[in-house]
């Protein structure tokens, strides 16, 4: 008898036409999960509370109420702030009773001046409940200022170790619910607050389970108006999170905790991540390019909605590795790059794209530690892969995610986005320090391996 858990596990994982058969290799992972002594034999799910569909925003007055608030903050930013969404839902939750101050300065990619503002406002006032509506960076935001208001702390006390502390969240937050506007970051669905400390020129963020929102407005609608490369961003975010927890070395490689409560948020691939994984996979490869072809493909975008929903889920459960980890010091360290649909003040490298620019090259790398899923994943996106032998899987990957960030104007690597052979090193001293995410990957990650992924992702085609 099969001693893992994907004879129990398989057929649910592969329900849906994903199993795929390649000469004599049955893609779907045969023995991914095996069980070994001294090692993790239990994953976990801490699930999201979610509505998803038009108009659900409306709910947010009766949803605050049900949570017992009366007096909220609101978070959102500058450009989001003027959108009538805003004034729908404060007037959504005035009607159900509920006091609500809004704070509209959220920075787009935070950074540790900027959370600091934001924690500060929900420290001079008494907050019982927190609203966000906007990106990930609003929701992010919102989840730093639930947390230092409500646990006073510095900054770095709950950051994650090396960079900060890693103390552990003492206990609840107070309710929050999360209202994304774009199709990507699934920060709705996570734990996970990322933001830029300007000092050390790096991203790094908090992870703990009391972050996670205690309910998630998804509003497929609110997308209609997003510019076309914020939903290529966004989408290869998605993307790359379905991608990274999907080949994310298996929950049961890694050590047995001493106590359940010690057990991790990103515990690695697992039979339920897998499943939101693939279908976010297939409605990416579905959908990505469509959406960002033409605003008026309300299925598209809609269909990029649940996906980014389906990816945060997954991600949420498992954890992303290697194209999030060197991700942080190519947004952290940008010196000119402006995009179009951003705020053009200053320079900023959006999320999605500091993450799919190296992933080509991290893939073809990973590939080796588990062709199947490489392959299997390549062919939710829509490649063709019936030719292809397990040697092939990293090159047939990274081959279709070059020729969708064609397709969609993702700038050609990390050259592309204004980084040359010199600045190697600084990016990947700053990706090292992810240790988190690197232990998350199914290959080990040293310094030097940084280096080899950056001098291959300077150019992807
Ligand atoms: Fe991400």
């Amino acid at each position: 008898m099969c001693n893992s858990f994907d004879g129990l596990y398989a057929d649910a994982i592969n329900a849906d036409n994903v199993r795929v058969t390649i000469g004599e290799m049955t893609l779907g992972c045969c023995h991914y999960y095996e069980f070994t002594e001294g090692r993790e034999s239990v994953f976990a799910v801490d699930p999201s509370a979610i509505r998803f569909g038009p108009g659900v925003l409306q709910e947010v007055g009766h949803d605050a109420r049900s949570l017992g608030l009366k007096r909220i903050a609101l978070y959102t930013d500058r450009v989001v702030a003027q959108l009538d969404i805003v004034a729908d839902a404060i007037k959504a939750l005035r009607d159900a009773g509920i006091d609500a101050v809004v704070y509209g300065d959220v920075h787009v990619e935070p950074t540790d001046q900027s959370i600091s503002t934001a924690v500060r406002f929900a420290q001079e006032t008494e907050f019982d409940g927190f609203v966000s509506i906007g990106g990930g960076s609003v929701m992010d935001t919102c989840k730093a200022a639930n947390l230092y208001s409500t646990y006073p702390a510095d900054l770095l006390a709950y950051v994650n170790a090396p960079i900060g502390e890693a103390r552990s969240v003492p206990g609840p937050l107070k309710p929050h619910i999360a209202c994304p506007t774009t199709s990507g970051t699934g920060s709705e669905c996570t734990g996970i607050a990322v933001f830029d400390l300007l000092e050390m020129k790096v991203k790094t963020g908090i992870a703990h389970r009391a972050l996670r929102p205690t309910l998630s407005l998804i509003d497929p609608s609110v997308t209609r108006t997003l510019p076309a490369n914020v939903v290529a961003s966004s989408g290869f975010d998605v993307l790359s999170h379905a991608l990274e927890s999907y080949t994310a070395v298996p929950f049961t490689q890694r050590v047995q905790p001493e106590r359940p409560d010690l057990r991790p948020m990103s515990q690695g691939a697992n039979p339920y991540s897998d499943i939101g994984c693939l279908e976010a996979l297939r409605r990416t490869g579905r959908y990505l390019l469509r959406a960002v072809a033409d605003a008026d493909d309300s299925e598209a975008r809609e269909g990029m909605m649940l996906a980014a929903t389906l990816a945060g889920m997954a991600f949420g459960n498992a954890g992303v590795h290697i194209p999030h980890g060197m991700s942080y010091s190519v947004a952290g360290l940008i010196r000119d790059f402006r995009p179009q649909g951003y705020p053009r003040a200053e320079p900023i490298c959006p999320h999605g794209i500091s993450v799919i620019v190296d992933a080509p090259a991290v893939f073809r790398y990973t590939a080796p530690a588990c062709p199947e899923r490489h392959l299997e994943a390549a062919a939710c996106l829509g490649a063709d892969v019936r030719d292809a032998t397990a040697d092939d899987a990293g090159e047939v990957l990274a081959e279709h995610l070059i020729t969708m960030m064609r397709n969609t104007d993702i700038p050609n690597g990390i050259s592309g986005v204004g980084y040359a052979e010199a600045d190697i090193p600084a990016l990947a001293k700053g990706a090292f320090a992810q240790q988190r995410l690197l232990k998350n990957a199914p290959v080990e990650v040293r310094d030097e391996t940084l280096r080899s992924l950056y001098r291959s992702a300077l150019t992807c085609w």
